[in-house]
């Protein structure tokens, strides 16, 4: 299966996602980047996307890295943040990942999520 349909379906099996939600599988040599934004709350005509995730799929390390997840107030505190955060997981073990290195200063949610500290800023989730 590819990685398109892959990330389309565990992405819309959120509470958060809304149809005219957007994804993007952006392809390079070695990895590929994912992008997601939700238009929850918003008219669908604005379109603005205040709130998503993205993250590399690194298939020559068998890793994910580089990741960015962000909500707005408005949709904080109701379990979205957990939904992409397992939505990532499902992504990385389905298409072979071994483990997702987290690099955030939000040290109380990572830990929260069950990440490993490494050092510093560096967390790690196995899979
Ligand atoms: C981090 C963020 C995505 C969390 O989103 P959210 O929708 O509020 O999170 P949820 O409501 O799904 O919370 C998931 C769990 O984490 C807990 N949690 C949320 N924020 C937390 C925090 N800052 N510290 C500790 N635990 C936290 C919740 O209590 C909840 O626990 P439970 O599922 O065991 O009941 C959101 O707060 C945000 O966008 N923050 C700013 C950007 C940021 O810090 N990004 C992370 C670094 S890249």
């Amino acid at each position: 299966m590819d990685i398109d349909t892959i990330v389309h379906e565990e992405f819309s099996k959120m509470s958060l996602w809304m149809p005219l939600d957007a994804i993007l599988v952006s392809q390079m040599e070695q990895q590929c980047r994912v992008y997601y934004w939700t238009i929850k709350g918003q008219r669908p005509e604005e379109t603005l996307y205040p709130g998503g995730y993205n993250f590399i799929l690194d298939y020559k390390r068998n890793e994910s890295y580089h990741g960015f997840i962000f909500l707005p107030d408005f949709l904080r505190g109701r379990g979205y943040g957990r939904e992409l955060v397992e939505a990532r997981i499902r992504i990385c073990k389905r298409t072979g990942m071994k483990k997702m290195i987290i690099e955030s200063t939000n040290h109380s949610f990572w830990k929260h999520m069950g990440a490993k500290k490494k050092r510093g800023c560096i967390y790690e989730i196995g899979l």
